[in-house]
């Protein structure tokens, strides 16, 4: 995680769940002069994910969805806000994490000088607005800034409130607030946690902090308009651009022992097990920095993840970064035993085997024998297969837009007709149906 963290970004070359192609500047282009362009420099009200993981920013009457795309009137969005308000914008917004009562659990909470809004699925629940008193006790009112803070993170499932230099620890459980004063931090306007990290915004700036202590380490403040959004002239570049499902073709995916899921395409990877958060991509060379020419097939076994490119096999060892093992690249030869194009491989839980797909063959390698031999060789039913990846729900054959499903290796091997293909869909990989 932490590599992520720390390196944030480029998602903004991204494909999010709610991707439209970007169009930095559409707002202006289009000569609408009264949307305003979060390119010239926001200092935003508030900022938060909705229940699909995608971030909305608040500023005035206006919000962004997602990291690209121009402004809209947020009375189109979340409708009451306006109605009952007419103050035109939101003091603090976040997602509640409430894992014990799920009644509540990814609702969107909104404050507007005493009062709350909960949001669930852009729909007001029953009852709201409320004063915030009534919803939580102990929070004062006009707001700066809400985050959420879950358990793990946070010692109990909290909401970091800010007003001032004061940052109030709501706990979701006991309904009780400690208040801290984190002088050094500046003075938030609004604040997200995103993949983990917590940030707050200010000017068109935003400073990392410790949820917990307010630490901040490393040079901050930075500009938003380089991290989370997408900006002409701003950002770190990068080549993805959102695709339509049907346009989809992966190279690779896998999941490692943390349960972490990469698919690779080209030189870019995405991580699709971070679906509150939104899906982001990153370039290839970000995490595992000797892989520069994109992959053929990857595959996780213990605590290592595998990559082929053509005949060479990197294997990096997990921790918080990914480290080449020394001595590797090696040849596919030395290190698994066979000769030739590898399209997808994989390993399933609990297995000490790769399963390496070859044009219409299936060779299965142990992984404990040394030195590594074949010691399965099938036929296929399919050809041209992009990727794989088993789970203890079976194994996903990825070709082209399309992947079909079996129950085991052996059911995969021995089909004689291939089983009916599925779309992949947004929700999978960011892309747009
Ligand atoms: C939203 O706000 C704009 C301007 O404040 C107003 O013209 C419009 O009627 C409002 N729309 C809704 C759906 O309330
Ligand atoms: C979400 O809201 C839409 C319309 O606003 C509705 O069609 C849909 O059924 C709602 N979904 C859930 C899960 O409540
Ligand atoms: C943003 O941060 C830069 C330093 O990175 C600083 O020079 C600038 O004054 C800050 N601007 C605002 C509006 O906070
Ligand atoms: C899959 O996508 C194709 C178009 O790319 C479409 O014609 C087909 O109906 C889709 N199949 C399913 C099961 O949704």
């Amino acid at each position: 995680m932490e590599l992520f963290t720390k390196t944030l970004f480029l998602c903004l070359a991204l494909a999010l769940a709610n991707g439209a192609p970007v169009q930095p500047d559409a707002a202006v282009d289009d000569g609408d002069a009264t949307l305003p362009d979060r390119c010239d420099g926001i200092e935003f009200d508030a900022i938060t994910p909705d229940e699909k993981g995608i971030t909305f920013f608040f500023k005035g009457a206006h919000l962004w969805k997602g990291y690209h795309g121009p402004a809209q009137l947020s009375n189109e969005s979340f409708k009451e806000l306006d109605d009952i308000h007419h103050i035109g914008h939101v003091d603090a917004a976040f997602r509640m994490h409430n894992k014990d009562n799920l009644g509540d659990h990814d609702h969107i909470y909104f404050f507007l000088d005493d009062k709350v809004f909960s949001y669930y699925n852009h729909t007001l629940e029953d009852g709201y607005p409320k004063e915030i008193q009534e919803d939580f006790p102990g929070v004062p009112t006009h707001l700066d800034a809400a985050v959420e803070c879950p358990k793990g993170e946070c010692q109990g499932d909290s909401v970091l409130f800010f007003k001032g230099h004061d940052v109030h620890f709501y706990d979701i459980a006991t309904k009780t607030v400690k208040t801290k004063t984190w002088s050094h931090l500046p003075l938030c306007t609004s604040a997200l946690r995103w993949l983990e990290s917590y940030y707050c915004f200010h000017g068109h700036n935003f400073t990392k902090f410790h949820p917990v202590s307010g630490e901040v380490t490393g040079p901050y403040p930075k500009d938003a308009r380089n991290y989370f959004m997408k900006c002409l002239n701003f950002g770190h570049g990068g080549d993805y651009k959102v695709r339509k499902c049907s346009d989809v073709k992966i190279d690779a995916i896998t999941t490692d022992d943390e349960g972490k899921t990469y698919a690779f395409a080209g030189t870019i990877f995405m991580r699709l097990d971070t679906h509150r958060d939104g899906l982001h991509s990153f370039s290839i060379t970000r995490a595992w920095k000797e892989v520069t020419g994109g992959v053929d097939a990857v595959f996780s076994y213990t605590d290592k993840i595998y990559m082929i490119k053509d005949d060479q096999v990197y294997i990096y060892k997990a921790a918080a970064h990914y480290t080449l093992i020394e001595g590797y690249p090696k040849t596919i030869k030395e290190e698994l035993g066979i000769e030739g194009h590898v399209d997808a491989a994989f390993v399933c839980p609990n297995e000490h085997r790769v399963h390496l797909i070859q044009g219409r063959k299936i060779r299965s390698v142990d992984l404990t024998a040394t030195p590594r031999t074949v010691t399965e060789d099938l036929p296929l039913p399919l050809s041209d297969i992009d990727a794989a990846l088993c789970s203890a729900e079976g194994i996903k054959v990825y070709k082209g837009s399309q992947y079909y499903e079996y129950e085991s290796p052996m059911l995969l091997a021995m089909s004689r007709i291939a089983p009916v293909p599925h779309n992949i869909t947004s929700g999978m990989m960011g892309c747009q149906e």
